[in-house]
């Protein structure tokens, strides 16, 4: 299979620190051929959760080895009971029985999500047949935000012109506050910087400096201050820069920038971008896509204590690829 450049860039990187990345979905054919090449390429040890009799006969039928694939049964794992007490001591202060543990225990997406709480893997790439908030509910109670007071939220990878964006929030934070819109600049600022670029922030909205008036303005317009307090006092100080409101002409193009925002450091220049809300996130990258054919990588969780990542239901076989380098990628410490 052939993968684009960025793509590739992907696969080079997580084979430079090689993690273990669990995949629960393994009766879908598009998780066995993305976990083939990403083995082949050695960008990741897999453990895939199924049926060993039907995976080894789909690998069979492609003629494809096991080599950095792994076969579990979650339901026949000999550290059941370690995992359902793990999870009782999570979550019994919020009343969860030893009972319901047991039997949530064997349910795939929290046997994997238990297995990195556990240190018996690094990361898990799920969603190909499962909701957003079947992945994701697990890992806010389980796996939990890094930061005892930010929010999770999410981001996208878009290649658009050979050029990598970080788009945020389209995944999992419906109508953010200003404090929640705040954390997933900083957020995002630190998935740029993991995936190599300096963070300029556009805190996006349809006004700039003020030239327009309205509740998602200013909701915009202060959290935008919020999140330079924030960074003033975090280590990303000095390597990540936030501005807003502004449009994403503005943001974006030079010339523009110069008119409406001029003195910006983000202004024209803008390689991560924040929207107000889940509905303008989700639209834009999906629209980008299918117009324009732009690579998305995502949706990327962000701020957890260990990355669990969410597929698309219409992921193709490439796209799980890049989830899961990019979840090994987010796995190395
Ligand atoms: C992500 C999502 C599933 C969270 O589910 P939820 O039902 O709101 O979760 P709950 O309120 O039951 O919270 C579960 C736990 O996660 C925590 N949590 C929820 N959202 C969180 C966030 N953004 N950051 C950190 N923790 C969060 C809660 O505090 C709670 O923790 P606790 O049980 O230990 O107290 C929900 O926000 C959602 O459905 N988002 C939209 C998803 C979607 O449809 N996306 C479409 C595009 S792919």
């Amino acid at each position: 299979m052939q993968f684009s450049k960025y793509l590739n860039s992907l696969l080079d990187r997580a084979g430079q620190n090689v993690k273990t990345i669990v995949l629960p979905e393994g009766e879908d054919e598009r998780i066995l051929e993305a976990a083939h090449y990403v083995a082949e390429r050695k960008a990741a040890k897999l453990i895939i959760f199924g049926k060993p009799e039907e995976i080894k006969a789909f690998y069979a039928k492609n003629g494809w080895g096991f080599d950095g694939i792994e076969i579990r049964e979650p339901e026949k794992s000999p550290k059941l009971d370690e995992y359902a007490n793990l999870l009782y001591e999570i979550r019994k202060a919020k009343g969860m029985t030893l009972e319901e543990a047991q039997k949530l225990a064997v349910n795939y997406t929290f046997h994997g999500t238990l297995m990195m709480k556990a240190g018996d893997a690094d990361g898990m790439v799920s969603g190909a047949n499962h909701s957003t908030a079947d992945t994701v509910r697990p890992a806010l109670q389980i796996i939990k935000s890094a930061y005892k007071d930010r929010s999770v939220s999410s981001a996208a990878i878009m290649v658009i012109k050979d050029k990598p964006y970080i788009f945020s929030d389209p995944a999992i934070i419906i109508n953010p506050t200003e404090k929640e819109m705040a954390d997933m600049a900083l957020a995002s600022a630190e998935t740029a910087i993991q995936f190599g670029l300096e963070p300029k922030v556009a805190m996006l909205s349809y006004s700039t400096y003020g030239s327009g008036h309205g509740d998602m303005v200013d909701k915009v317009r202060n959290a935008t201050k919020l999140a330079q307090e924030m960074l003033e006092n975090s280590p990303l100080k000095g390597k990540a820069f936030i501005d807003g409101e502004l449009q994403a002409d503005a943001a974006l193009d030079e010339v523009v920038a110069k008119k409406k925002a001029p003195g910006s450091q983000v202004a024209g220049h803008a390689n991560v971008m924040i929207f107000p809300c889940l509905d303008v996130g989700n639209i834009s990258y999906k629209l980008l896509q299918r117009f324009y054919g732009a690579e998305a990588y995502g949706p990327i969780m962000q701020g957890l204590n260990a990355p669990i990542n969410d597929l698309s239901r219409g992921a193709l076989v490439e796209d799980i690829v890049g989830m899961i380098a990019i979840t090994a990628i987010q796995a190395v410490k």
